[in-house]
C-alpha cells in the first residue's frame, strides 16, 4: 500500500489559541518502504500519525491510501480507523490490564467477529514472530517492558493491516533492550513487507530503521532523504543540528574571492575545494554559516604547520573515541579523535576536511 499526504494540515482549538500541528505537508510513502519522521518534541510526529490512522480530522488536505482518498478536506471524504484498516502501536502500548496476552493480541480480531479458529491460528501465529508464545496466559502487569512492547506489536501484526504506524514504541525501554527490539522490528518489517510510518525523536533510531527519514519541524517537514543523504546533505541548519551523536560544528564566516575561494574565520583563511566553492558562490553572499562535523576536523601537534590554532579545554571519552573541545579564539570546535594522545590545556593545529564542509545561508 502507498500513502500520499498532499497539503495536509491540521489546526487545533485549545486554551492557548490556535495551534497548527501540521502544516502543509506533502508526502509520498512507497509501497514496503519503512519510513521515519523524526523531529522535536511537540513538532506534530504525533498529529501526523493520528491523521493517518484516522483518530484526527484534517482541517486542510489530503490523505490517499494508494488511488483511494480516505480523507480529503475538500471533498468531505473521512473514513473512520476501522475502515483504513491500519495498526496503530502507542507510546504506552495500551495494553487491556484485565486481558491476558492472548485475548490482547485476539482483540482486534474480535471485534471483527472473526471465528474461534481463526483467531487462534492467527493470534498463536503473531506471537510466533515476536517470540512471546510462551506469555499468552500471563496478564500485563506481569511482563516487562520488552515483552509489554512485543504484545502490542502483536497486536497490530494480528491481522496483516494496510499500513503499520508506530508512535515512539521503544522511547519506553532501556538502552540495551532499545537496540535489539530496533533490529527485530526492522527485520519484522522487512518479512511482513508492510508499508510503515515509524515516528520517533532519537536520530540513531531514525537512521537505522528508515529507508528514507523526514525531518519534522514545528508542523513543517524541513528535508525528505535517505539517511546517508540527510547526514551528508543537509539542506538547512537545522537538519544539521538534528543529526550527529555529537552535535556538528557552526560559525558565521566570510566570503573571499581572490584567484580562488576562500572563508575568513578567527581570521585565518581557509581555501575551498572546487565544489564547495561552487556551493558558496550559490549562496550569493559573502556572509555564510560554515558547519563542519566533529569526525571532519583532525588535530596536529604540530601547531606551525596548520593555520588555525587552539587549546584542548575539554576531553570527553566516549568509548573508543574521544571528543575535544578546543578554543580557538570566542569559539569552542569540537573534534572527534579516535587517539587519547591528547591532553587538555595542550596547543594544537587544527585542519578541516574541507570537501566534507556545509555551507548555509545565515539564519
Ligand atoms: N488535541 C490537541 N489539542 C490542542 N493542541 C494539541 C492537541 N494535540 C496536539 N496538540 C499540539 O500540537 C503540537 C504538536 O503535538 P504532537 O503531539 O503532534 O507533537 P509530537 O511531535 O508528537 O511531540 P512528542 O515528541 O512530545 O510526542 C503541540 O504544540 C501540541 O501541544
Ligand atoms: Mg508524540
Amino acid at each position: 500500500m502507498r500513502l500520499e499526504l498532499i497539503n495536509l494540515s491540521k489546526k487545533f482549538r485549545s486554551m492557548r489559541g490556535e495551534i497548527e500541528a501540521v502544516k502543509d505537508v506533502d508526502l509520498a510513502v512507497e509501497e514496503k518502504e519503512f519510513f521515519v519522521l523524526l523531529g522535536p518534541s511537540g513538532c506534530g510526529k504525533s498529529t501526523l500519525l493520528n491523521l493517518v490512522a484516522g483518530l484526527e480530522k484534517p482541517t486542510a488536505g489530503e490523505i490517499k491510501f494508494d488511488s483511494d482518498p480516505v480523507a480529503s478536506f475538500d471533498k468531505r471524504i473521512f473514513r473512520s480507523p476501522k475502515e483504513r484498516n491500519v495498526a496503530m502501536v502507542f507510546q504506552n502500548y495500551a495494553l487491556y490490564p484485565h486481558l491476558k496476552v492472548y485475548d490482547n493480541i485476539a482483540f482486534p480480531l474480535k471485534i471483527e467477529k472473526w471465528d474461534k479458529g481463526e483467531i487462534e491460528n492467527a493470534v498463536k501465529k503473531a506471537a510466533d514472530i515476536l517470540g512471546i508464545s510462551g506469555l499468552l496466559d500471563d496478564k500485563p502487569s506481569e511482563l516487562s517492558g520488552g515483552q509489554r512492547q512485543r504484545v502490542a506489536i502483536a497486536r497490530a501484526i494480528v491481522r496483516e493491516p494496510n499500513i503499520f504506524l508506530l508512535d515512539e514504541p521503544l522511547s519506553n525501554l532501556d538502552a540495551q533492550l532499545r537496540m535489539s527490539m530496533r533490529t527485530e522490528l526492522k527485520n519484522l518489517q522487512r518479512r511482513l513487507e508492510i508499508t510503515t510510518l515509524y515516528v520517533t525523536h532519537d536520530q540513531t533510531e531514525a537512521l537505522t530503521l528508515g529507508d528514507r527519514v523526514a525531518i519534522l519541524n514545528e508542523g513543517r517537514i524541513e528535508q525528505v532523504g535517505s539517511p546517508l543523504d540527510l547526514y551528508d546533505k543537509p539542506k538547512n541548519i537545522f537538519v544539521a543540528r538534528f543529526l550527529g551523536s555529537s552535535p556538528i560544528n557552526i560559525f558565521n564566516a566570510k566570503v573571499i574571492e581572490e584567484n580562488g575561494t576562500y572563508i575568513e574565520i578567527w581570521g585565518n583563511r581557509i581555501q575551498l575545494p572546487e565544489d564547495r566553492a561552487e556551493k558558496v558562490r550559490s549562496l550569493r553572499t559573502d556572509k555564510v554559516v560554515f558547519g563542519i562535523r566533529p569526525e571532519d576536523v583532525s588535530l596536529e601537534r604540530d601547531t606551525d604547520r596548520p593555520s588555525v590554532k587552539g587549546r584542548i579545554e575539554d576531553i570527553e571519552l566516549l568509548g573508543r573515541e574521544t571528543l575535544l573541545h578546543i578554543s580557538v579564539k570566542d569559539s569552542i570546535i569540537r573534534a572527534l579523535s579516535d587517539s587519547s594522545k591528547w591532553e587538555t590545556g595542550q596547543n594544537v593545529g587544527i585542519m578541516f576536511v574541507m570537501e566534507k564542509a556545509h555551507f548555509f545561508e545565515a539564519e
